[in-house]
C-alpha cells in the first residue's frame, strides 16, 4: 500500500512513520512518497527516518520528491500536513494580532483566520490535484486550522477527505484514566468543531463517568484541562471542554500572557526547528537530534496557557507522542483493511448536528470501516456551545468565501465576526497588517 505525505519535509512525520514501523500486518503501508516545496527539509526528514529504519527489516521504503502530480499518482492514502508560510508565517500570524491586543494563535482566533486565508486556496489547489491525479485516495488532512482547511478540500474531494485532531482523544484518555477506566473501552460522546467541542459524557457501558468526575474536586483538578479551566468552571459548564476552548473562557489573561512573553509559540518554534534541520544538515546523528527536539516541544506545548491557570508542568503521559500518528494510522487500517475503529473525526455534518447544516465540517465521534466514517450519534450542543460554533462556522464560510472569490471584503468580515475580534476597526486593521506580511494574501482584492 502506498502513502504519500504532503509537506513530507515537516518535523512531525517521523512520528507517523514511526507508527508505520510498529504496524507489521499484511496490507500495511510499504510504500511512503514524501512530497514538499523545500528539498533540503524532505533530505533533512528523510535522514531521519533512515535512522529510525535502521533495525526494522520491512520498512516501508521512503522516496522524496517535490512535484505534487508525481508524488499523488498511485497513492491509495495522501496525508496533508502542510504549513503554508512555514513557521515564520506562523509568528507573523501571532506578532500582528497581538499588537492589536487580539489572540494570535494558529487555530483559534485572528492567527486562525489569518492562516485559514494563507492555506486555503493551497489546500483548494492541492484538493484538485488530487481528484485529477489519483481520485481514488483517501486524504487525511492534518494542515491546520484542520476543520476548515477539510471542509475547502471537501469541496472537491467529498468524504474521501477527513480530518484529524489528537486533542479530543488525548482530552477523552486523560479523562478516562482520572476516573481508572480503560480509555480503550469507553464511549465518548464528544461534539463541535475543531479545537472548539466539549465531551458531554464518557461511558463505561450504560454508566457515564462524568457526574463522578464531577464531584470529586481532587479526581477534576488531576488532569490537563482539569487544571487549565478549574474545577468550579468546569461544573459550571456540565462538560469538560477541549483545551482550545481556554482561549475563549480566559481570553484576556491568554492574551495579556502571550503579549508578555519573550517569543510567540511560532517564534519559539522557527528557532527550534531551523536549529534542528541545520544540526542535521551538518551530519549530527538525524534521530537524535529529532527526538531531544520533539521532547523540547512537547514540553512547551500551551505554557503560557498552563500558566495563567497555574496548572504547572504537562503531565508525564502527556509528553508521549502519539496522537496524531496514532488516529491517523487507525483511521487508515480501518478504510484499508476493514478494521471498524471508533474514532473522533472532521467530517461533513449531515444531520449529527442541528446547529449546523449538512455541508459543514464538524468534529465527531465516527465508526470507519473500508466505506469509509459514519458520524455516531451524540448530544446535541447546549445554547451556548451552538451559539460559540455557529458563530466561529460563519467566520469559516466567509473564509472559504474570501479564498473563492479573492475578496478582501469576506476576508474583513471573517475577522469581524469572530467572537475573539472585538472591532470592525480591528479587523480592517488585521488584514492591512496581515496583507502587509504575507505575500500569500495578494490574491485578497479590495
Ligand atoms: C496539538 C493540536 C494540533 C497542533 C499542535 C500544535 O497537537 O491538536 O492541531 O498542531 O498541538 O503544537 P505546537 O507544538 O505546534 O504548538
Ligand atoms: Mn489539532
Amino acid at each position: 500500500m502506498r502513502l504519500t505525505i504532503l509537506g513530507g519535509g515537516g518535523f512531525r512525520v517521523p512520528l507517523v512513520y514511526g507508527a508505520l514501523l510498529r504496524d507489521h500486518a499484511p496490507g500495511r503501508v510499504t510504500e511512503v512518497t514524501l512530497y514538499d516545496v523545500d528539498g533540503a527539509r524532505l533530505a533533512a526528514i528523510a535522514k531521519v527516518l533512515a535512522d529510525q529504519a535502521r533495525d526494522s527489516a520491512d520498512a516501508p521504503a521512503v522516496r522524496a520528491t517535490t512535484d505534487l502530480d508525481e508524488a499523488l499518482r498511485g497513492a491509495d492514502f495522501v496525508f496533508s500536513a502542510i504549513r503554508v508560510g512555514g513557521l515564520a508565517g506562523r509568528a507573523a500570524d501571532e506578532r500582528i494580532a497581538l499588537a492589536e491586543g487580539v489572540l494570535g494563535q494558529e487555530t483559534v482566533g485572528a492567527g486562525g483566520v489569518a492562516y485559514g486565508l494563507r492555506t486555503v486556496p493551497v489546500a483548494d489547489a492541492i484538493a484538485r490535484r488530487i481528484k485529477a491525479v489519483a481520485p481514488g485516495a483517501w486524504v487525511i488532512n492534518f494542515t491546520n486550522p484542520a476543520g476548515l482547511v477539510t471542509e475547502a478540500m471537501a469541496r472537491h474531494l467529498g468524504e474521501r477527505v477527513i480530518g484529524i485532531c489528537d486533542s479530543p482523544v488525548g482530552l477523552a484518555r486523560r479523562v478516562a484514566r482520572t476516573v481508572g477506566a480503560d480509555p480503550d473501552a469507553v464511549r465518548l460522546d464528544y461534539a463541535g468543531l475543531n479545537h472548539l467541542g466539549w465531551l458531554h459524557g464518557l461511558y463505561e457501558g450504560e454508566q457515564d463517568v462524568l457526574p463522578r468526575l464531577f464531584a470529586d474536586d481532587a479526581l477534576l483538578t488531576s488532569f490537563e484541562e482539569g487544571k487549565l479551566f478549574g474545577a468550579d468552571w468546569l461544573r459550571s459548564l456540565g462538560s469538560v471542554p477541549n483545551e482550545y476552548l481556554h482561549y475563549y473562557y480566559f481570553n484576556r489573561e491568554a492574551v495579556a500572557a502571550y503579549r508578555q512573553a519573550e517569543l510567540t509559540r511560532g517564534a519559539f518554534l522557527l528557532d527550534q526547528q531551523a536549529r534542528f534541520y541545520a544540526t542535521v544538515a551538518d551530519g549530527e546523528q538525524a534521530w537524535d537530534a529529532w527526538d531531544r527536539t520533539r521532547a523540547e516541544r512537547e514540553a512547551t506545548y500551551m505554557s503560557e496557557n498552563r500558566e495563567v491557570s497555574g496548572a504547572g508542568e504537562r503531565a508525564a503521559d502527556d509528553l508521549e507522542s502519539g496522537g496524531y500518528e496514532n488516529v491517523a494510522l487507525a483511521l487508515m487500517r480501518a478504510i484499508a483493511r476493514d478494521e471498524p475503529a471508533t474514532l473522533i473525526l472532521n467530517v461533513r455534518n449531515g444531520s449529527s448536528l442541528h446547529a449546523l447544516d449538512a455541508e459543514a465540517v464538524v468534529e465527531i465521534p465516527c465508526r470507519v470501516d473500508a466505506s469509509g466514517p459514519r458520524p455516531l450519534p451524540v448530544t446535541q450542543l447546549t445554547g451556548h456551545e451552538a451559539g460559540l460554533v455557529s458563530a466561529v462556522k460563519a467566520v469559516e464560510r466567509c473564509v472559504l468565501e474570501a479564498a473563492e472569490a479573492g475578496s478582501a471584503r469576506a476576508a474583513v468580515k471573517a475577522f469581524a465576526l469572530h467572537p475573539l475580534v472585538d472591532s470592525v476597526q480591528v479587523a480592517r486593521r488585521l488584514l492591512d497588517g496581515y496583507r502587509d506580511a504575507h505575500p500569500g494574501l495578494a490574491y485578497l482584492r479590495p
